[in-house]
C-alpha cells in the first residue's frame, strides 16, 4: 500500500543498510515486538509506552502504527537484521504540525544493543527524511540520563535546542527532556565535509 507522508508516497519504501532492512511494519511483527519491548530496561526510556507491554498492547500499538503509516501522520518502520530476518528494533518519524518537520524516535531490543544498529538505522531514516520526504528539520528528545540515545543523536549531528515535556507512561510521569534538532542544510554540509578528500 502506498501512503502519503507530508504529501509524498512512502508506504512501500524499504531502506537497506549494510546489515539492516528498515521496512514498514507487518501484522506478524506483534509477537517479536512484544518480546523485545516488554522489558523495563527498554520501556523506561520510551515516552507513551506502557509497562508491562503485553501481547494485546503490542497488537494495539501495531494496528495504530500501520494505520498512522498509511495515513501519513507517522512514518513507522521495523528494523530487521538481514542475516536472519529477525526484528531487532523500531524507528519512526512523527510529523510535526509544521509540515516541514518531524520527530525521530527509536529503540533496539536489549539483546541487540552495542552493535551499532541504532546508529545505522537512524542514519538511513535521517537521510530518508531529508532526501526522500524533503523535510527541512528533524527533532528528537530523550531523557537527560539516556546516554545511549544521547550518543546516537550526537553521532547523527543533532544539536541541543532547549527542552520540552513528554509523558512517560511506564514511569507514570511527565518529565522535562532535552530537545535536539538537525536541519537539512547542516546535515548536508556535514556529509559534504565528510566526503571531502584530504588536502
Ligand atoms: C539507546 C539505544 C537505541 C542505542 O542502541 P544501540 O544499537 O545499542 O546503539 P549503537 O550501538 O548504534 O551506538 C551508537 C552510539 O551510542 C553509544 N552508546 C550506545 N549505548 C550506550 C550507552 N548505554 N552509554 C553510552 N554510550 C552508548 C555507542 O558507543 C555509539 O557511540 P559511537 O557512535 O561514538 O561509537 C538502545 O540502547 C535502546 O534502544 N535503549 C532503550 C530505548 C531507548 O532508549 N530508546 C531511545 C529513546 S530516546
Amino acid at each position: 500500500m502506498t501512503a502519503a507522508f507530508l504529501g509524498e508516497p512512502v508506504g512501500a519504501d524499504r531502506l537497506t543498510t549494510a546489515r539492516l532492512v528498515v521496512r514498514p511494519h507487518a501484522a506478524d511483527d506483534a509477537v517479536p515486538l512484544a518480546r523485545l519491548v516488554d522489558n523495563w530496561n527498554v520501556v523506561r526510556w520510551l515516552a507513551e509506552v506502557p509497562f508491562p507491554f503485553t501481547a494485546a498492547a503490542a497488537q494495539d500499538w501495531l494496528a495504530r502504527a500501520i494505520a498512522d503509516h498509511a495515513a501519513g501522520s507517522h512514518c513507522q518502520f521495523a528494523i530487521e537484521r538481514v542475516a536472519d530476518a529477525r526484528l531487532v528494533g523500531q524507528i519512526g518519524l512523527k510529523r510535526a504540525r509544521d509540515g516541514g518537520a518531524a520527530e525521530l524516535g527509536y529503540w533496539i531490543g536489549q539483546a541487540h544493543w552495542g552493535r551499532g544498529y541504532a546508529g545505522e538505522a537512524a542514519a538511513a531514516v535521517v537521510a530518508y527524511g531529508f532526501q526522500r520526504i524533503g523535510l527541512a528539520t528533524l527533532s528528537a528528545t530523550c531523557l537527560a540520563d539516556n546516554h545511549g540515545s544521547l550518543a546516537v543523536l550526537a553521532g547523527l549531528g543533532f544539536r541541543a535546542a532547549g527542552t520540552d515535556w513528554r509523558s512517560f507512561a511506564a514511569r507514570r510521569a511527565r518529565i522535562e527532556v532535552p530537545l535536539f534538532r538537525l536541519d537539512r542544510a547542516a546535515w548536508g554540509s556535514a556529509r559534504l565535509r565528510l566526503a571531502d578528500p584530504p588536502s
